[in-house]
């Protein structure tokens, strides 16, 4: 397409090159830096396409080079010049620009700026409550701006990948009635209905059913979700999906679109050739190897039962953990026999936090095991424990005896910090996973009943309805995550389009007919009315770009995200409103305090 070119520069500052030497340019944008090299002044002028060297020589124009010398970093210029090739020595190729340099003829300045609270440069050392404040400069450091082009570029992607597969991109409301996803709903109070109140979508799930049930086939939408719930460095309160919905589809169909999709993006974007099918895991099978439903299989390093081994032996631990239907599990740390006591009580302090009761290690030397648990070992216990870990002499073995389910997350996180800390890790690489078979339900202590493990529209697998009556827990869905280097990026499920299923449901998550009703009286009312069988699923876009732009937290990928604690600090959000606003909506705020000076605007926490 041909660019449409502009009144005031004729090119950006990351667009020339030596085929250029010799043009007259202008260009426009900001100071990065200034050097004084005795008779000539360098300035590094950058946009978002790049950076230029901008040459000021008195020999070139005396006025423009003796007032160069004002010129400050964030300053906004206009440099009018010849482009030259950089002399013998003095090209850098690692700037793309690093061929050539503009010998200044005129500027001018298009605006001042002060000092800025922190630099404008990738790896900066601010904290992170300052970068929010002044989030407009933290937003023009490259490392960022390169983010949000990687952002951008994937939604280009997978508009065109999923149009290229026939889907149809249709926005749903923001302004909905409140529907169960197992976090908190942000509400809105409406003016008009004095008392009501819509939520904003956890996620458009109902609206793509029924657009499955309208007969739209394929729907997607990169769409805004939020969710009241505790934040973490992969979580916000409002982040973005890519939503997908099909119709007549099983588990495999919903895969291929989506191993499509990855394949496309890791392609253009990383020019990486992922290989398909990914590998599917059971949720059971994930928990007793890798520790987490998030299993990271970029390395190996994975979890052994020892149970049946240790159950008879002289250590009470071992004997009692079996006899209570807990487990004796570990992991065998590769080479590291050598840990120091200072490293091994780090691990033990570790667990201790995470709530475990404690890890037992054991060395292994050419000459046997070196543990305070040798004692009550027998030598065919220890060459059975060898052999089921695969340890050499040199390896360090970590157990950890408990009950099952706690034991296993235990171990997960313990294998997450030391591929971490280990740097067992690789460089680029990428390992996505299927994980399966979820269960249904999980029981909700507090509220002393099942809850829904996805969302109460998951479909339970075929072939379970046995187990409704008898054990509702055992229960497996027709739901599935599809997790890359152990983050989840995408959720999904088949859901039940049969009436009869989705009441049978409810009624094990103890929502009774007139409660479903009112809240999903559209969405039952549509399963009478020649529901398709339907599935789907949604990627967290933010926490995919995240990965792909090799960030660590998602609050890097977001122009303007919040903080841990949902402040946004460059606008002060959340903020109290004014008296009249409340009484429109017909809001009353109890536990209120009066500021002072303002007696009629009420703040809920005084921050
Ligand atoms: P789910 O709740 O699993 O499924 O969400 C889908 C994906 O969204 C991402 N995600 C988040 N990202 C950032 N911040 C958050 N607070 C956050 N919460 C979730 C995760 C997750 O895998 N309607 C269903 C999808 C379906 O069944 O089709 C849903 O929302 O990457």
């Amino acid at each position: 397409m041909k660019k449409i070119a502009l009144e005031n520069r004729t090119h950006t500052c990351g667009e020339l090159r030596s085929q250029q030497k010799d043009n007259q340019v202008v260009l426009c944008g900001w100071v990065d830096s200034r050097r004084d090299h005795g008779s000539l002044i360098f300035i590094n002028m950058r946009d978002i396409y790049g950076i230029t060297q901008i040459v000021f020589d008195p020999a070139e124009n005396e006025k423009t080079y003796a007032s160069a010398r004002e010129l400050k970093p964030e300053y906004v210029i206009k440099v009018t010049g010849k482009v030259r090739h950089r002399p013998d020595g003095m090209v850098n190729p690692e700037m793309a620009t690093g061929e050539i340099e503009v010998i200044a003829q005129e500027y001018s300045i298009l605006n001042r700026a002060e000092t800025t609270p922190f630099p404008i440069i990738d790896n900066v050392d601010a904290s992170e409550e300052l970068r929010f404040r002044y989030r407009y400069l933290d937003l023009r450091r490259p490392e960022l701006q390169k983010n949000m082009i990687v952002r951008h570029k994937t939604s280009q992607i997978v508009r065109q990948y999923l149009t290229g597969q026939d889907f149809l991109e249709i926005e749903t409301p923001y302004l909905m009635r409140s529907t169960p996803e197992g976090a908190r709903d942000y509400l809105v109070p409406s003016r008009m209905q004095k008392g009501k109140f819509y939520a904003l979508p956890q996620s458009p799930q109902t609206y793509k059913q029924i657009l499955m049930i309208a007969g739209y086939d394929r729907y997607f939408q990169i769409v805004k979700c939020f969710r009241d719930e505790d934040l973490r460095a992969e979580r916000q309160p409002e982040f973005t999906q890519i939503d997908i919905e099909m119709s007549f589809v099983s588990e495999q169909d919903v895969f291929n679109i989506a191993e499509g999709l990855m394949k496309q993006i890791f392609k253009d974007l990383l020019d990486l050739e992922l290989k398909t099918p990914f590998p599917v895991l059971s949720y059971d099978d994930a928990l007793n190897t890798y520790g987490s439903d998030k299993p990271d299989l970029r390395f190996g390093m994975k979890i052994k039962d020892v149970s049946k081994i240790v159950a008879e032996s002289e250590f009470k631990v071992f004997s009692t953990t079996v006899k209570n239907s807990g487990i004796i599990a570990g992991l065998n740390l590769k080479g590291k026999a050598d840990y120091s006591r200072k490293q091994i009580d780090g691990l033990n302090n570790f667990v201790l936090q995470l709530g475990g009761k404690g890890v037992l290690f054991a060395k292994v030397r050419t000459d046997g095991w070196d543990s305070s648990i040798k004692k009550f070992l027998t030598e065919k216990m220890m060459n059975e424990i060898n052999h089921i870990m695969e340890s050499e002499p040199g390896d360090l073995l970590i157990l950890i005896a408990g009950d099952r389910k706690k034991t296993m997350e235990l171990l997960g996180s313990l294998r997450s910090k030391l591929g971490k800390d280990e740097n067992l890790i690789g460089e680029n690489e990428f390992r996505p996973c299927w994980v399966t078979e979820f269960p249904l339900l999980e029981y909700d202590e507090e509220q002393d009943r099942y809850i829904a493990m996805h969302h109460p529209f998951t479909s339970p697998n075929e072939g379970n309805t046995e187990l409704f009556e008898s054990d509702p827990g055992a229960i497996k869905a027709r739901a599935y995550d599809l997790v890359l280097n152990g983050y989840e990026v995408a959720g999904g499920s088949i859901r039940n389009h049969n009436y009869e299923t989705q009441m049978k449901v409810f009624d094990l998550l103890k929502i009774n007919a007139e409660e479903a009703k009112e809240k999903f009286g559209f969405l039952l009312d549509g399963l009478k009315y020649g529901a398709p069988p339907h599935g789907g699923i949604a990627f967290g876009y933010d926490r995919l770009v995240m990965i792909l732009a090799g960030e660590n937290s998602i609050r890097n990928v977001i122009a303007f995200p919040k903080t841990t604690s949902a402040l946004s600090l460059m606008d002060n959000s959340p903020a109290e409103v004014d008296a009249k606003q409340l009484e429109e909506l017909g809001i009353s705020i109890s536990d209120f305090r009066i500021r002072n000076g303002r007696n009629n605007t009420f703040l809920r926490n005084e921050r």
